[in-house]
């Protein structure tokens, strides 16, 4: 099977991964009518926003139909979880409508971390040694705690909004911290907790694309997830990320297509679980050796914003070969340049924080001279991409609308180089309030 030469695509997400997903798909020649639900004020300059919410099927049959959609892509979870995929392919309109990403049985690798840690066993896929508790087991939970060393690991088994894992520093905490998550902290989602051994490294995420027997690894990636510098204070969707990490090298990625990947791909079939989409993989890189952190269904947020800007093929025929089972037919092609993003954030995230306040300097000239257009084609060179998360326009004012307001991506010769252009740039960017970590990527060096 193959997708017609030129196709209307609808992409569903209104973050930053899916404004860097919309730029590579816009520059494809095969890209038709690009449609984004929701989007956000930087998507619209890559093909039309649609005002809805990636989670309403129905609306989203409708939209389908009414403007000869050929291919949707799904940039967040949570249609995923909630089987857009399923829906799309037991509708006798819509079953001809490809649909990016694995039904709902696939989605629970990331849906139910219970289910990723007993597929992780089933296929002996290295991770962290665990067990799962229920709210009758409080003792036996503790009894399992008690055979740990500190710092304890305890998840809540669905999603809890990215809160859901508790690193608890002494046994005594971590009982608190079970008898809480059980007694309904996360609701529904903390139902059952996982209770896992810490490991000890240093993270990065690697992306699979999958069309069920055939994969590609996209360019490897880290992300910064808390708000402090020096990996200090909370957690937050991420506020940076540098394409390629210099420790995953050639010896680490080969460890990791080995053990983890042909393995994960070919477990899900032979669970008969059809997977199309993409497989994030959370590593810790333990003394070389990679084990695996977390699954997620989708592509990472900050991390798309440098992957996507280094694949330098073409991203239609990218989601061709996913949802038409020909991605041994694909050929992958990276740009060797680094790829540095760094998120502009609101102030006061990820605590409470204020919307509404006007985004400047996101088009000056400076930046438009570094950043010719699209129009030579998807070819990566050293310059600078805005891409847009929590923003709006409103009367024709852009203003920020989210946590996470704006990834500032860069590509240079080396990583220094991609950060000093992105720092540059963001000094000419102002929002009230805004915050951004001065120091991603240095940990790396
Ligand atoms: P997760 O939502 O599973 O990615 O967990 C959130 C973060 O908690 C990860 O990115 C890690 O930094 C940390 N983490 C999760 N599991 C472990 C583990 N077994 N050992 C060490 N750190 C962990
Ligand atoms: N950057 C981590 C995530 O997307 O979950």
């Amino acid at each position: 099977m193959k997708l017609a030469e030129k196709i209307n695509i609808l992409l569903l997400g209104g973050g930053g991964r899916e404004h860097a997903i919309a730029r590579s798909l816009a520059a494809s020649p095969r890209c038709g009518k690009l449609y984004i639900a929701p989007g956000n004020a930087g998507t619209a300059s890559c093909g039309t926003n649609v005002e809805m919410e990636a989670t309403n099927f129905g609306a989203i049959k409708q939209f389908a139909l009414n403007h000869g959609v050929g291919l949707v892509v799904v940039g967040p979870e949570e249609p995923l979880t909630k089987g857009i995929v399923d829906f799309f392919e037991s509708d006798p309109e819509l079953k001809f409508v490809p649909v990016a990403g694995p039904g709902e049985a696939g989605a629970k690798l990331e849906g139910s971390k219970d289910f990723a840690k007993g597929f992780m066993m089933r296929h002996s896929i290295p991770t962290a040694a665990y067990r799962t508790f229920t709210k009758d087991e409080v003792e036996a939970g503790e009894a399992f705690l008690e055979t740990l060393r500190p710092p304890y690991v305890l998840k809540a088994d669905g999603l809890a909004a990215g809160k859901g894992v508790i690193i608890a520093p002494t046994l005594d905490e971590a009982k608190a911290e079970l008898a809480e998550m059980l007694g309904g902290k996360f609701g529904a989602a903390g139902s059952r907790v996982v209770i896992e051994e810490y490991l000890n490294g240093i993270e990065c995420s690697v992306f699979v694309a999958t069309d069920g027997t055939n994969y590609r690894i996209l360019p490897v990636a880290k992300d910064y997830k808390r708000i402090g510098e020096g990996d200090t204070g909370p957690n937050t969707g991420g506020m940076g990320a540098v394409s390629p990490v210099p420790f995953a090298n050639d010896e680490f990625m080969r460890r990791v297509e080995e053990h983890i990947v042909k393995p994960t791909v070919s477990g899900l079939a032979a669970e008969g679980i059809v997977y199309r989409g993409f497989i994030f993989i959370g590593l810790m890189n333990v003394n070389g050796r990679p084990r695996v952190i977390e699954y997620n269904v989708r592509m990472g947020d900050p991390e798309t914003e440098v992957v996507f800007p280094r694949i330098t093929s073409d991203a239609v025929g990218l989601f061709e070969g996913i949802v038409c089972g020909t991605l041994d037919k694909y050929t992958l092609t990276v740009t060797p340049l680094c790829a540095t993003t760094v998120v502009c954030v609101s102030g006061g995230y990820p605590g409470d924080y204020r919307k509404g306040f006007p985004v400047t300097g996101t088009t000056t000239s400076a930046l438009r001279a570094a950043t010719p257009p699209l129009q030579e084609g998807n070819c990566p060179r050293a310059e600078t991409i805005v891409f847009h998360a929590g923003t709006k326009c409103v009367r024709k004012e852009v203003v920020t609308s989210g946590g996470r307001v704006l990834a500032v991506t860069s590509l240079g010769e080396t990583m220094d180089e991609a950060l000093a252009r992105s720092y540059a740039t963001i000094s000419s960017i102002s929002f009230e309030g805004m915050a951004f970590r001065r120091d991603i990527g240095q940990d790396l060096k």
